[in-house]
């Protein structure tokens, strides 16, 4: 193996079980001050939402961006944190009944089959709250200004112009709230969809880094389109796993995608042109990362690791 993919790994795996750690701490039954109780239903179903399962791999991106400009790692892992907390959410409510209806999430029963719906809608809920109290802490950056930065990044890549947004796009691609007919989307239409619902969320977690590091405008740059490129590869990634990959392996249902006629860059190209759609915004990652030279080593690895992952 390469030393930089072997780095790579061995810093995804570093970086996975720190985020884990302070996750179970911020996830802590313990009351903090300003809130009258902790109910212990809702921290079952939040931790049980967060821990113990998930590549990490946002976490690793805000980590390894922040790095490139020496940013120190505890302060990174916190807005790590904070994503994955709006990840998790995410896949708590796109695993909803009323939403893609699936009983499978990290090789585990969803939220809502090993609690119930409602108490599954209110660990979204709370979760997504959470993110921005990890924030605004002391902990994040000694600077107001980068922790109001961030939040505000965070919000726009979260919400209705991002992932939110994206969500209602996808669901509405299968022909969710018109006549009950898929929509046909081109290849562009997809591609805002998918840059929105999976691609947001990728793309703050380089900015972040970024932001954290208070950068000058070329290297925030680069890192916008470096995120940007790894997110769209994401999504496509995460498609040929619902055509080809094993349910034991990936750890959700597959095959659900065509049957409920979701709008993805495979069902408008095909596999093929999708695979070389996938290695064209791979090799646009590597190439975003120019001006970090040799210090991009790992990330342009991560950007590989993304096509070639099997889960
Ligand atoms: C799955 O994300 C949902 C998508 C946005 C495609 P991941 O593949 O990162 O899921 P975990 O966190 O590793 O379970
Ligand atoms: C999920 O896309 C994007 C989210 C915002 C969660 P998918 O619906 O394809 O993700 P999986 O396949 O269920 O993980
Ligand atoms: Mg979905
Ligand atoms: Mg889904
Ligand atoms: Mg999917």
């Amino acid at each position: 193996m390469a030393d930089a993919t072997l780095l790579f790994k061995q810093r995804l795996d570093g970086i996975a079980s720190e985020t884990e750690a302070l996750l179970g701490r911020v996830l802590a039954a313990e009351v903090l001050p300003g809130e009258l109780a902790r109910p212990a239903r809702l921290i079952d179903v939040m931790r049980y939402s967060a821990l113990g399962g998930g590549k990490r791999f946002r976490p690793y991106l805000v980590v390894e961006a922040a790095a490139l400009f020496k940013v120190p790692q505890s302060q990174a892992l916190m807005v790590g944190a904070a994503l994955e907390c709006i990840h998790c959410y995410s896949l708590v409510h796109d695993d909803l009944p009323a939403m893609d209806n699936d009983d499978l999430r990290r090789g585990r029963p969803t939220a809502h089959k090993a609690f119930d719906e409602a108490t599954a809608i209110l660990a979204g809920d709370g979760l997504l709250t959470i993110a921005f109290d990890i924030l605004s802490r002391a902990e994040v950056h000694p600077k107001p200004q980068v922790r109001i930065d961030l939040v505000s990044a965070l919000a726009r890549a979260a919400g209705v112009g991002g992932m939110v947004g994206g969500q209602i796009l996808d669901l509405g691609a299968e022909g969710r709230f018109g006549d009950g007919k898929p929509q046909r989307l081109d290849r562009q239409g997809v591609e805002i969809l998918q840059g929105m619902k999976t691609g947001a969320l990728l793309r703050f977690a380089c900015l972040s880094g970024a932001i954290l590091g208070e950068a000058d405008a070329e290297r925030r740059n680069a890192l916008d389109r470096y995120g940007s490129a790894i997110g769209k590869a994401f999504q496509i990634a995460d498609d040929l796993l619902d055509l080809e990959g094993d349910p034991a392996t990936v750890g959700k249902a597959t095959g659900k995608d065509a049957a409920a006629h979701k709008a993805t860059l495979v069902s408008v190209l095909g596999v093929d042109e999708a695979r070389r759609k996938l290695a064209e915004f791979v090799a646009e990652a590597e190439a975003a990362l120019a001006p970090f030279g040799a210090d991009a080593a790992v990330l342009k690895a991560a950007a590989h690791f993304v096509a070639e992952r099997t889960s």
